[in-house]
């Protein structure tokens, strides 16, 4: 899992770095993929039902499952990056979201802050003595505290042999309620959060999931391993510059 985890964020960090204006979402795609094969890994997506790459790049009001293809970038997109890698038969699982080039405005930065943030108060309860609830519910306060809000219709996950596991992980909701979480316990924790508000519809691809109300939209998201402390980051994030 340590393995997997350092390969898929290494891919999200090339990808982040490939998301600059005047790029296209299927050069980061191809480069990613080139990448992860040759750490003698796969990448997870590629073929998952039927996903046709093996990156998601979600631009702007994307909120996730965006198909690379011949999209520019432009000045000021936020561009989120999902990558998988599968290596010796585990599954590291990571997103971020990064600006392009000069941010449009504050909100855009300050979404990108928030929703990196809330995944690490999600996980301050992602230790032994908490339940699985209580990750989403700390996500959701401290979104909402910030005026945005989370996306509903999709949940982090558990992540081991394949991608999604049980149990799943919502980014919202009361606390003390779900699967009591355990040491050696590998989960997926990933708050998708919208500028506006939650409500999200699938474009006619079958994939490319946006916000109804168009708000720009972020994700962030780290396999983690839970301990008798706190709980280790497989997918380890580059340090922010
Ligand atoms: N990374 C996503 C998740 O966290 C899954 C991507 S869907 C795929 O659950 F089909 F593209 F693989
Ligand atoms: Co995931």
């Amino acid at each position: 899992m340590r393995q997997a985890g350092r390969i898929a964020a290494a891919a999200r960090a090339l990808a982040g770095k490939m998301a600059v204006p005047g790029a296209t979402t299927q050069e980061i795609d191809k480069a990613v993929e080139s990448f992860i094969r040759s750490k003698h890994a796969y990448p997870t997506f590629l073929g998952y039902n039927d996903y046709p790459a093996s990156v998601c790049v979600s631009v702007n009001e994307v909120v996730i499952h965006g198909i690379p293809g011949k999209y520019v970038i432009k000045d000021g997109d936020i561009v989120s990056i999902d990558v998988g890698a599968t290596y010796d038969g585990f599954v590291g699982d990571c997103a971020a979201t990064f600006i392009a080039g000069n941010a449009k405005n504050d909100e855009a930065r300050k979404l990108l802050s928030v929703t990196r943030q809330s995944f690490y108060e999600g996980i301050k309860y992602a230790r032994p003595g908490y339940r699985i609830s209580d990750i989403g519910h700390a996500v959701q306060e401290y979104v909402e505290v910030n005026g945005f809000s989370v996306i509903r219709d999709y949940v982090g996950h558990g992540v081991g042999a394949v991608m999604h596991e049980e149990p799943e992980i919502p980014n919202y909701g009361i606390a003390g309620h779900g699967a009591r979480i355990v040491r050696g316990m590998t989960l997926a924790v990933e708050p998708m959060v919208a500028a506006g508000d939650w409500p999200v519809r699938t474009l006619r691809d079958g994939w490319t999931v946006v916000t109804k109300d168009g708000s720009m939209a972020a994700h962030y998201e780290n396999s983690i391993l839970v301990t008798d402390g706190e709980p280790e980051i497989l997918t380890v994030p580059e340090p922010e510059v």
